[in-house]
């Protein structure tokens, strides 16, 4: 067998089975699944699983570098971002190419683009369409043609990045005839608008009234709106972060009726609830949507195990504390978002495999399978089957540790999961055939990072 590196004594677990079978790597693909002890030619390098389980790297969906937003750019760059990302047993991020007002979306995704080479591991990247014009139809074709066929849009943060439900149906009718998906930030602005207006008068708009903000019902209402818009085009569509169980089941009902759409959740909204505006520091918590009640979370969590949640992401949003105290007082101008990259795989494995029996498979399958699915990156990404590139997260299960942002490797300094003891983690993760972290330490710094032209994005119901 051809071979230049192969993980041995490992249980490979896939999105649909798992199995004990040895990984044989060559050029940065895996060229076989080997029965256990199958020779290897003389020089190939063997890593010994140890009886770990091993998995293809995850795909985070949903990843911000560098992202300004407001007043703020959150703190890291492709280098930090995807060092995090693997330590994390991640080995894909797709990021967003978001216009400030005023820019062409196409010339910020090629900018962006350009970074991908500073990672130290793969990456694709979401366009992203704020507003209309008569250019937006050439500039979404050339983004699919060159590997860039997803495209965030958002129903709210009006004067940033909302689009109106025109520019939402035009370019949903666009991608659906490219091959390319809308994928949406649904919460509807107006609800927000005024949620906020009232707390405002109220003297109740920092931090710790986060919650009353932004109501659940901003976000089944704007669901409601693109489900529609969808489904009257038959055009696919993938809602991102929903934060609530109605949320997920207007998606799953639209499912059945024929409607391609899917539904990702972020880790902190699957295990985090809004109990934590009411602490200490209730600032290193805001996000849109923001913590919901823990009845409302744990709602959420049980979509994982029905198979109505189709990827979990992350979310990453790298502010620090500094940047989180400097608007603590007034939410409508905060830096929104949570540091999550590095933490996304391990506190779900914990949270939902270690602690209440979701399958290892379906963890692959919510953190690597279906992300590689839904961003045109399957079977190249988020699979170890014969092709796929050689990203692979060997993973110690029952190994106890305990959060702290001084051993996370994200551009802040905090974590949302500080003091969390978690179960389970990647001890040796592999970036195209590469060693990059082993036995926990970083093992290999060198940016190969690539931007991974993602293909036409063609989901039924069924996802594929
Ligand atoms: O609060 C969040 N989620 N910030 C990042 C931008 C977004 O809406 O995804
Ligand atoms: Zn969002
Ligand atoms: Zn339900
Ligand atoms: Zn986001």
């Amino acid at each position: 067998m051809r071979a230049s590196l192969v993980v041995r004594g490992g249980t490979v677990v896939e999105a649909g089975w798992s199995a004990r079978a040895d990984v044989f790597v060559a050029g940065g693909v895996v060229v076989a699944l080997a029965e256990p002890g199958t020779p290897a030619p003389s020089g190939t390098v063997e890593i010994d699983a140890g009886g770990a389980l091993v998995m293809p790297g995850g795909v985070d969906p949903h990843c911000h570098v560098g992202f300004t937003s407001g007043d703020f750019t959150s703190l890291d760059d492709y280098a930090r971002c995807t060092t995090a990302a693997v330590f994390g047993g991640t080995t894909t991020i797709v990021d967003f190419a978001i216009p400030r007002p005023g820019q062409r979306p196409a010339d910020v995704a090629y900018a962006q683009r350009a970074k991908a080479s500073q990672g130290l591991c793969d990456s694709a990247l979401h366009a992203c369409v704020v507003e209309w014009d008569a250019t937006v139809p050439d500039q979404l074709a050339a983004l699919v043609a060159d590997g860039m066929p997803t495209v965030k849009m958002f129903t709210t943060y009006r004067g940033e990045t909302m689009a109106n439900e025109d520019t939402i149906l035009r370019t949903m009718t666009v991608l659906r005839d490219l091959g390319g998906l809308v994928v949406i930030h649904c919460e509807a602005d107006h609800i927000i608008g005024d949620a906020q207006e009232r707390c405002a008068a109220s003297g109740r708009i920092g931090a710790e009234h986060m919650a009353a903000t932004r109501p659940e019902l901003a976000e089944t209402a704007s669901v409601a709106e693109v489900l529609a818009i969808a489904e009257s085009l038959r055009a696919p569509v993938y809602f991102v972060h929903q934060s609530t169980a109605e949320a997920v089941e207007l998606v799953a009902a639209a499912r059945r009726r024929g409607v391609a759409a899917f539904t990702e959740s972020v880790a902190h909204h699957l295990v985090l609830d809004d109990g934590l505006y009411g602490g200490p520091v209730p600032e290193r918590f805001v996000c849109c949507p923001p913590l919901r009640p823990r009845g409302a979370v744990d709602a959420l969590a049980r979509h994982l195990f029905t198979g109505e949640i189709t990827t979990i992401g992350s979310d990453h949003c790298c502010y620090d504390v500094a940047q989180k105290e400097s608007r603590r007082s007034d939410v409508r101008v905060m830096p929104n978002g949570l540091p999550g990259v590095e933490t996304r795989l391990p506190v779900i494995f914990s949270e939902f495999v270690a602690g209440r029996g979701l399958p290892a498979t379906r963890f692959v399958e919510l953190t690597a399978a279906n992300p590689a699915r839904t961003n045109g990156l399957y079977p190249r990404k988020g699979t170890l089957m014969p092709g796929a590139d050689a990203d692979i997260a060997i993973w110690d299960p029952s190994v106890r540790w305990t959060v702290t942002s001084g051993d996370l490797h994200m551009a802040t300094d905090y974590t949302p999961y500080e003091g969390m003891t978690l179960t389970g983690r990647p001890r040796t993760v592999l970036v195209g055939g590469r060693v990059v972290v082993h036995d926990g330490m970083l093992a290999d710094a060198a940016p190969r990072g690539r931007h991974i032209a993602a293909g036409p994005v063609t989901l039924t119901p069924s996802l594929l």
